[in-house]
């Protein structure tokens, strides 16, 4: 592929979907957009591109965009973030909005939906605690291909086998054709999947008690994704909770949200409560068991306050 061929997808995948292509990646795109060249009818992807530089069709572009996201995920990813959030943030949640009783979440990259559905079963196994409570994930992706695959909730057994427990399987889904595993709607029904570009203005979305955006800021640049977590910070509770993946930060990139002492990856608003620095007396154990304190000690975990009055959530 020409170089000036590759800056022309580099340039629209940068524009429509934050994506950052370097020059090391030429084969992927290659690999990857020759079927999309074949299924629109061109002969080559050369042809492709030079009907690119005209007014090229919404759903070509759509198609290009769709066809250069990674999609990787699985249940129970890394499973650190899915402990912290049964652990701790529902357990504040429970406190925090116990006169509204519900509970917002936001899957901001949630691809075929392991992700959204790990937490829904999640929020399912612990009901009983939660009776009259509402939860609502809204799960969102800017492929429309992998929405309807989430949507669909129909898993080979390679992706079921990939992090789920057994007795989570075996409670919450059907076997179908001998072959693929069928998610129940019990564990459907909370979820809300719908189209949404990270690019574009947040506020349609209302506000959520706990964000999750794992695994996305990696495929854009620092200033994408500055703007991301911006945006995402208004759309945040203000003792609300943002989880990244693994390999995301939020340093240098935004002041909108720092990071929760002694819980890496979960980050909160600079003013949340949970930033609320403590008074205590020296040498007594810190509420996060991380070692002796001193006074003015940094914050609390978020964990550690007392029951807040409830923060509404305006959606
Ligand atoms: C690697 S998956 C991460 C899935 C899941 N969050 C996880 O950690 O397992 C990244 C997802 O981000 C989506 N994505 C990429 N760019 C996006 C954008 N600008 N807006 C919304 N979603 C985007 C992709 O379509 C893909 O499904």
């Amino acid at each position: 592929m020409k170089l000036t061929d590759f800056d022309i997808y580099s340039n629209l995948l940068k524009t429509k979907s934050g994506l950052v292509l370097t020059e090391d990646k030429v084969y992927l795109l290659e690999s990857r957009l020759n079927p999309v060249a074949k299924k629109w009818g061109y002969n080559s992807l050369e042809t492709m591109t030079i009907a690119l530089q005209g007014v090229p069709d919404k759903n070509l572009v759509t198609d290009i965009v769709e066809a250069m996201t990674t999609n990787e995920t699985s249940f129970f990813r890394d499973m650190r973030p899915f402990d912290m959030f049964k652990d701790h943030l529902l357990t504040y949640m429970k406190q925090a909005r116990g006169s509204a009783r519900r509970i917002r979440i936001w899957c901001a990259a949630a691809s075929s939906g392991q992700e959204p559905y790990t937490l829904s079963m999640i929020l399912k196994e612990a009901q009983a605690q939660y009776p009259g409570w509402t939860f609502e994930i809204v799960a969102t992706d800017i492929s429309h291909d992998i929405l309807d695959q989430a949507r669909a909730g129909l898993y080979s057994q390679f992706e079921v086998q990939r992090g789920l427990p057994i007795q989570l399987l075996m409670k919450y889904f059907t076997q179908v054709d001998g072959q693929k595993w069928q998610i129940s709607d019990d564990i459907k029904k909370i979820i809300k999947y719908q189209y949404f570009n990270l690019l574009e203005p947040m506020t349609s979305l209302g506000t959520f008690d706990i964000i999750f955006c794992r695994n996305v800021l990696i495929y854009f640049n620092e200033e994408t994704k500055g703007m991301v977590l911006d945006g995402m910070a208004k759309r945040l509770a203000p003792d609300g909770f943002l989880m990244l993946g693994g390999a995301e930060t939020v340093m240098g990139l935004t002041k909108e949200f720092v990071t929760l002492p002694d819980h890496r990856g979960v980050y909160v608003l600079p003013n949340s409560p949970h930033l609320q620095k403590k008074v205590e007396t020296p040498g007594a154990a810190s509420p996060l068991g991380s070692g002796s304190a001193t006074p003015a000690a940094p914050a609390t975990s978020a964990f550690g306050l007392p029951p807040k009055a409830n923060t509404t959530t305006n959606s």
